[in-house]
């Protein structure tokens, strides 16, 4: 059944072996991270048997669903509204704000479990984490009053709503905290944790520094790619997930749309490059599934647009001769993977 996505599940094991791998050699845990494929189980079970130091995801609902002794961590800061959910459903939770934390310690207490927390720090990609020195101060003294909470550990997270990339110097000061805390509080914090796919370069060049001792890492597992500079990681696969798609039109016809144009579907008022006569495939996906832009043909064929279940492609340069009922495929980013995982039109097939 067309769209499917073909999951390599040998390339799949392959990059996080060695990502998982090269995490210990360096002295750090990782933390596997299955949201990209709303955490599928015979990816998770491939996660389970190479023994991953933890199991992480951004929604409650996907750490539901997995059954193992491998600790689970809830990535997202948990909603008050899920703060039940989240102490039944997973070991540990990110989180920077001590009213919900306080929510966690209430669920945990009644549910007669305990509850680990990672604070997180916000060290300038000014997504989710504490600011302010003071307030990361003050949120711990409160933490180490919670019976039912366990604070792991702290963390800081870039390259997500900022695009800050991390450096030695950035990294330094979650370990300056780390310092600071365990002076000021007497504790000793299990989990320094760094960050995510953006910390390669850092990791592979050994500067990340001494006593962060955690990265979690989703997109450089399945796209065998690093995210501060976009750069492919040597010795992992780039192509985890395929796209195949049906061509159920295939007609000559012209590149510009004949009459007055107005709005499209979507209500945007579209623009065209008249190049005559065109071989114009329709294939059988579309922005309901996922943004045509982020889809990279393996043939020569050109991705014109899309409509909510289709998109149209100029074949008229391909050297294969398709009909329809013919397939086309496509390599992936980061981002239509997550979508066409997420996509319920879309069947998901292992190789
Ligand atoms: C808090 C947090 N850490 C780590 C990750 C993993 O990021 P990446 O896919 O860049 O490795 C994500 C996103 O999935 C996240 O939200």
């Amino acid at each position: 059944m067309y769209p499917r996505i073909i999951i390599n599940k040998e390339k799949f094991r392959h990059n996080l072996r060695y990502l998982l791998d090269l995490c210990h050699e360096k002295g750090l845990s990782m933390m596997a991270v299955s949201k990209v494929f709303c955490a599928e189980h015979t990816l998770i079970d491939i996660m389970i048997e190479e023994n991953v130091d933890y199991i992480a995801d951004s929604r409650i609902e996907n750490l539901v669903g997995i059954a193992s002794v491998i600790p689970k961590v809830l990535l997202r800061l948990p909603s008050i509204g899920d703060a039940k959910r989240v102490v039944m459903h997973s070991d540990i939770s990110l989180n920077s704000e001590i009213s919900t934390i306080r929510y966690l310690d209430k669920y945990a207490h009644e549910l007669n479990k305990n509850h680990g927390v990672i604070l997180m720090i916000d060290l300038g990609d000014l997504r989710e984490g504490i600011f302010a020195k003071t307030e990361v101060i003050e949120t711990v003294r409160k933490i180490l009053k919670l019976k039912h909470i366990n604070l792991k550990g702290i963390g800081t997270n870039l390259t997500c709503y900022g695009g800050i990339i991390p450096t030695e110097e950035i990294m330094s000061q979650l370990v300056d905290y780390k310092n600071l805390l365990e002076n000021e509080f007497n504790i000793i914090l299990d989990i320094i944790s760094g960050g995510n796919s953006s910390n390669i370069e850092l990791l592979i060049d050994e500067k990340i520094p001494e006593g962060i001792n955690n990265i979690r890492l989703g997109e450089s597992v399945v796209l065998g790619r690093e995210t501060a500079f976009g750069n492919y990681i040597d010795n992992t696969y780039a192509d985890v997930f395929t796209l195949e798609v049906e061509i159920i039109e295939l007609k000559e016809k012209p590149s510009i749309p004949i009459g007055t144009i107005g709005m499209n579907a979507f209500g945007k008022v579209p623009k065209f490059e008249d190049k005559g006569n065109i071989l114009r495939a329709i294939i059988a996906v579309g922005k309901q599934d996922v943004d045509y832009l982020e889809l990279i043909p393996y043939d020569t064929v050109e991705l014109l647009g899309s409509s909510s279940d289709h998109i149209i492609v100029d074949i008229s340069e391909s050297l294969n001769v398709y009909t329809v009922g013919d397939t086309i495929l496509f390599k992936l980013t980061y981002s239509s993977i997550l979508s066409l995982m997420t996509s319920k039109y879309v069947t998901k097939t292992y190789e």
